[in-house]
């Protein structure tokens, strides 16, 4: 039972008849006098006394390795097999005992015994526990992959280095070994180079607009002064690195090139095409055309000062160096950079990037590193020895993989945390995306049309958290965990030892751990998800409620108030002949274990009726077309919840016949108003209503007040409040799209969108 809790799940796990019960008496033992060995004794001592108060003796016993009721650790490469992270693990009423071929692998034994313990010993301080009791168990275990990373953007919102020790802490917990570390981007750059001290001084600084949503916030104007940003110093930098490798955590710096650097410009304008002036982004800007001169030679030198640097503070074997998302406009505006594409004999702007690319990797490799860099470096050809970070699907690591490059996998489908987590109506605003925790943990980073031997070439995957909404360190523990723990079973746990039923009884236990630690992990996967079947013509609703989590219980009630654990047990559809308020929410032993969800149901007049429209919605958002009008079924806050008629820069021109005369008293139309996604409220609603359907008459037009820059996404129904009751048969909305985004927006002048759902007559 106890055996099963481990997370990431390990290669083998027997449970034993007696267990262990740990004093401040029982000594650490080493096999031998080896620094690895003492380096895991201490590391193990240090973890007890903070989690017990016991402070263990330390004693290497080469002679006499007596072993009774002790915590012995062992180095000895008797398992070749288990490679170089593997490790033994034993506990019994005759002691613990670890062993591995290397020190990583008994830092991973002590990661699993931290799990043998209860939950209170994650406290930040020593607890009184009436006896530290460990369940008998053997392990055997192995990592999968052996690239088992987390990215941190520390570019669009910079996150002090407390909270990067706090980072590489529960990186190591979950036996992840790869620590990606954005360093800059167009909002920022993060790391002191002493040649340089325009980075610091100027590109690590941005006005300060945190106030406005991110594709809202206006550029720096003259004399304004750049208060928001930081960077990391060399000697910070040194002790973080350090850290890092006392928990066998690589860190990846990355430098981004060509594109993502207008922070950098910004500091040192020569280096690009147009010679600026730059200012620091404070938030989106898009296209971004921003980009280094390549042909400029001292662009090439100026860069490799920086990596030079770069690779003094980082001695792990790779070196990100961006290469995403570079808009190339700039290049086929620039003589120089048309020069080089003529002197060099290149086919267009694709292959001077990869010119670009490839000039780096030999400085790179000629230092004894490797380049990695995300997947648009294949573009225009790939340079000889590089890696590639798919992040576009896994079709780049795919491709990588067939002509034999290294490739890790990062997809935005299942690996991206600033996607949203549930339902966009309970979230915090994120980026956009839905990716839940059962999603990423069914990630597979090997796709079976890959060879045994292009196979091999997949390093293995990691998560990425992009930083644009996530603001500081609470915000991106909530949106790590636990879709990271999720993720670190995708890269530790053999392939058929992966299961989400158990993974997720091993969860509540995983969890009180986090709260022990003082995690911010989200409770979005403890939400219920709600599913309404609404069959009109009969009058009949049924509403499905699930979780992905299959040992939670689901509570509900019907008459508005909060459920509690008294609350009706939902065990099958709940039918419904009239219109409802729902709430639910998740509870397991007794306790309310979630937010509550919400559901308004009206079988209004107009449900189920006939709707002609003038203009169609996209194909994209149909939103179920006219029907999907009437349906009773509401949009919620996320524009890709199905519900919604998106109309692209067109207006939403709906006639709806109720069949017979009818009197109504109010009607009322829902908009969304989500201003990252483009989606802005009309800038007029009309409502006209008719007897014969020839004869209109408008009875109200209104003008929505929300400010367009409003960052919270909004649903907002606006209502035709009538003076009186009017019989009428046919109704017509109209609603006027505003046509383009307004100028301060970062789709300026692009399409805007109108979205529309449930036009409600009652
Ligand atoms: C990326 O998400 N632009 C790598
Ligand atoms: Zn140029």
């Amino acid at each position: 039972m106890t055996a099963s809790r481990i997370i990431p799940r390990p290669l083998e796990s027997v449970p034993l008849a007696s267990d262990f019960t740990l004093t401040p008496a029982t000594p650490i033992l080493l096999s031998r006098a080896d620094p690895g060995l003492k380096q895991a004794g201490e590391y193990l001592a240090s973890l007890i006394k903070k989690g017990t108060g016991y402070a263990l003796a330390i004693e290497s016993r080469t002679e006499d390795p007596r072993q009774d009721r002790a915590i012995l650790l062992t180095l000895a490469d008797t398992d070749p097999e288990l490679g170089p992270e593997g490790y033994r693990l034993r506990v019994d009423s005759t002691g613990i005992r670890m062993s591995a071929a290397q020190p990583a692998g008994l830092f991973y034994a002590i990661q699993t015994l931290r799990q043998l313990f209860p939950p209170e010993f994650e406290s930040s301080g020593p607890i009184r526990y009436s006896a530290w009791t460990l369940p008998g168990i053997r392990v055997t275990d192995k990592p999968r992959y052996a690239w088992r990373g987390f990215m941190l953007d520390v570019s669009r919102h910079f996150h002090p280095k407390e909270f990067i020790y706090k980072v590489l802490n529960y990186m190591a917990f979950h036996k992840l070994n790869t620590f990606h570390w954005h360093l800059c981007d167009d909002q920022g750059w993060r790391i002191e180079i002493r040649k340089y001290p325009g980075l610091t001084e100027k590109a690590a600084w941005r006005v300060d607009r945190e106030h406005l949503h991110w594709n809202a916030r206006p550029a720096q104007k003259p004399g304004e002064q750049a208060t928001y940003g930081g960077f990391y110093t060399r000697e910070e930098i040194r002790d973080i690195v350090r850290y890092a490798g006392e928990r066998f955590i690589t860190i990846v710096p990355e430098i981004e090139m060509p594109a993502h650097t207008t922070a950098l410009l910004a500091a040192y304008p020569q280096f690009s095409c147009t010679g600026g002036p730059f200012t620091v982004p404070p938030g989106g800007v898009w296209p971004i055309t921003d980009i280094f001169c390549a042909g400029n030679d001292s662009t090439f030198l100026f860069l490799q000062d920086i990596l030079t640097e770069v690779m003094e503070l980082f001695p792990g074997t790779f070196i990100h160096i961006g290469g995403d998302e570079a808009n190339k406009a700039e290049w086929k505006r620039c003589s120089k950079c048309q020069a080089r594409i003529r002197a060099e004999g290149l086919q267009g702007e694709d292959e001077l990037q990869s010119y670009f690319i490839k000039r780096i990797e030999r400085f790179i490799n000629a230092r004894g590193r490797r380049l990695i860099g995300w997947d648009e470096i294949l573009e225009g050809g790939l340079a000889p020895n590089a890696t590639v970070m798919s992040w576009r699907g896994v079709r780049g690591g795919i491709e990588a993989a067939r002509s034999g490059h290294d490739v890790v996998m990062s997809p935005t489908s299942h690996c991206y945390f600033d996607y949203y987590q549930g339902d966009p109506q309970y979230e915090p605003l994120a980026i956009g995306g839905h990716i839940p925790l059962e999603k990423v943990y069914a990630f597979e980073p090997t796709p079976d049309t890959l060879t045994l031997a292009q196979a091999a070439h997949v390093l293995g995957a990691q998560a990425n958290l992009w930083g644009e909404y996530v603001p500081g360190p609470d915000h991106a523990e909530y949106m790590m965990f636990p879709r990271l723990t999720a993720l670190s079973e995708v890269v530790w746990t053999a392939k058929d030892r992966k299961d989400w039923n158990d993974f997720s009884n091993r969860l509540w236990v995983f969890l009180k751990r986090l709260d022990r630690m003082g995690v911010n992990y989200a409770r979005s996967a403890l939400r219920p998800e709600t599913d309404v079947k609404a069959d009109i013509t009969n009058r009949r609703i049924s509403i499905v409620l699930s979780s992905a989590l299959p040992d939670m219980k689901i509570r509900y009630t019907l008459d508005g108030s909060e459920p509690r654990p008294g609350s009706p047990l939902y065990e099958n559809p709940v039918e419904l002949e009239n219109s409802a308020v729902l709430k639910a929410a998740g509870f397991r032993e007794g306790t309310r274990i979630s937010g509550v969800i919400s559901e308004s149901l009206k079988l209004h007049k107009a449900a189920g009726k006939k709707v002609s429209l003038k203009n169609p919605p996209s194909s994209r958002y149909t939103g179920g077309g006219g029907r999907g009008l009437v349906n009773i079924l509401r949009g919620t806050v996320n524009h890709r919840d199905g519900h919604w008629l998106g109309f692209e820069g067109d207006d939403l021109d709906a006639l709806i016949d109720l069949g017979e005369v009818t009197t109504v008293r109010r009607i009322a139309a829902g908009f969304l108003h989500s201003m990252g996604s483009w989606i802005f409220l009309p800038v007029s609603v009309e409502y006209e209503v008719s007897l014969d359907g020839e004869n209109f008459r408008t009875v109200a037009v209104l003008e929505p007040d929300l400010d367009p820059k409003h960052s919270e996404s909004v649903v907002q129904e606006i209502p035709a409040g009538l003076e009186e009751p009017v019989e009428v048969r046919y109704i017509r909305v109209r609603a006027r799209n505003r046509k383009t985004c307004p100028d301060w927006h970062r789709g300026a002048g692009g399409n805007a969108w109108l979205f529309a759902d449930e036009i409600v007559v009652e």
